[in-house]
């Protein structure tokens, strides 16, 4: 019994580590120990294996993402804890789609949550902002779109050659998806690793995690969602999701939805935040517009992410990736990574270990305890003794 996993009644939370490459190497350990400090006084029991996968193994052994490793987190893991892939030896990029797009696919984690919040107000780019001015959450769909590798060449290496680049979307991931982030803005049911797997269409099946507004708040009046496409260029991809949208907003009727075009939502971010709570899109624009609410709040360093299928093995990463450009020198910011273990903890059902996290992060930027990119002068490791003390004397 020792290794049954928590969400399938075992009492031990089993958590595969892939550190990946680059910087990734870097802030994972610091989450790992975060975690690790919470859990300690708690009596939480919670393993962790690390498992090697990324450029280096790759280069070495051909191998990118073992055989059997799905079936193998599907069904002996809780969740996984991810650093970032990429390495300028592999500029195919070749290993990263395997391992990462190959674990958010196989293992159908269609919700991709990008939370953002301005944890103090010199952390913004944009003026006269205050924290609660930025508050929102980015769902990208996480298993369809442009990401999954339709298309090819036609003469290549010829002058007269092409390249194709399909974006899929089907009715029921884009329904999904939709019915996900509707579900999210009314705050309905707020869960753990081990709610029901519910059949599509089911409008109850629960979100991950509290909405940040709603941790602490009595009321419950739902957030405001924006569902976001480019049906004007689009217009068989857009037809759908306008489609499916007009049918899945229909039975929200309590929630406030509307749509704007992705360019159009890139502006309205910067010029006024405080508009939204909801973000929902595809795959391509969640990737690019999540980047941007990350820079409204601090930059690609203090962003985290959920890669979630309800009541499976789920995938927790920081949004960043490797960052060749400061790898090896000691200066990652890990607090992406610490607050994606937080979101972990939090779909693992431990919402109390998981605020401690969160208020670690925001205690040390309030006291300065920051890397470079934060404009601090502390090294990662520095960052990460701070953070593992003060969270040790909160337990
Ligand atoms: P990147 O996120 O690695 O870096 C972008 C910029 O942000 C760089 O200047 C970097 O130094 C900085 N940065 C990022 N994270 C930081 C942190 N924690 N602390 C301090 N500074 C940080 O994006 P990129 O440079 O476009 O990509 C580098 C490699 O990472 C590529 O191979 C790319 O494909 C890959 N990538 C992987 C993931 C992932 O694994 N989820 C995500 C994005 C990019
Ligand atoms: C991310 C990354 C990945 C993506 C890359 C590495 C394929 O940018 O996780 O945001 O585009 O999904
Ligand atoms: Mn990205």
């Amino acid at each position: 019994m020792p290794n049954t996993p928590l969400r399938s009644g075992g009492p031990k939370a089993r958590i595969a580590v892939i550190p990946g490459d680059g910087i990734g190497r870097e802030v994972t350990p610091v989450a790992v120990d975060a975690i690790k400090a919470a859990a300690a006084k708690r009596h939480r029991l919670i393993e962790f294996i690390e498992f090697d996968w990324g450029a280096d193994k790759y280069l070495r052994e051909g191998v990118a993402l073992p055989e059997g490793a799905v079936e193998m987190l599907r069904d002996e893991f809780d969740a996984v804890l991810f650093g970032a892939l990429g390495d300028p030896r592999v500029p195919s990029n070749q290993h990263a789609a395997d391992i990462l797009l190959g674990l958010r696919f196989k293992l159908d984690l269609f919700v991709n949550a990008r939370p953002t919040e301005l944890f103090h107000e010199r952390f913004t780019p944009l003026k006269d902002r205050v924290c609660n001015d930025i508050r929102l959450m980015v769902f990208r769909e996480n298993t369809e779109g442009i990401y999954v590798g339709a298309g090819g060449f036609f003469k290549k290496g010829t002058p007269e050659e092409i390249a194709t680049q399909e974006d899929i979307n089907s009715r029921k991931g884009v329904e999904r998806i939709l019915r996900y982030a509707f579900d999210y803005a009314r705050g309905t049911d707020l869960c753990s690793s081990r709610s029901l797997d519910r059949p599509l269409g089911d409008s109850a099946s629960p979100a991950p995690f509290p909405p940040p507004h709603q941790v602490h708040t009595v009321t419950h009046k739902p957030l405001r969602l924006c569902m976001s496409d480019k049906s004007n260029a689009m217009t068989f991809a857009g037809d759908l999701w306008q489609r499916v949208f007009k049918s899945v907003r229909a039975e929200y009727p309590d929630v406030d939805s509307r749509h704007l075009y992705i360019d159009t939502l890139a502006t309205e971010l910067v010029r006024d935040p405080r508009q939204f709570d909801v973000i929902v899109t595809n795959n391509l624009f969640g990737d690019i517009i999540s980047d941007l609410t990350a820079q409204l709040v601090g930059g690609l360093g203090l962003a985290p992410s959920g890669n979630i299928h309800p009541g499976r093995t789920s995938l927790f990463e920081p949004v960043h990736g490797s960052a060749p450009n400061i790898a090896g020198k000691g200066i990652a910011n890990p607090f992406g990574s610490v607050l994606a273990a937080g979101m972990m903890l939090e779909f693992l059902g431990w919402p109390d270990e998981a605020e401690l996290l969160k208020q670690s992060v925001k205690s040390a930027l309030h006291d300065h305890v920051t890397t470079p990119d934060l404009h601090g002068s502390k090294q990662t490791l520095e960052v990460a003794d701070w953070l593992v003390k003060h969270i040790s004397k909160h337990t």
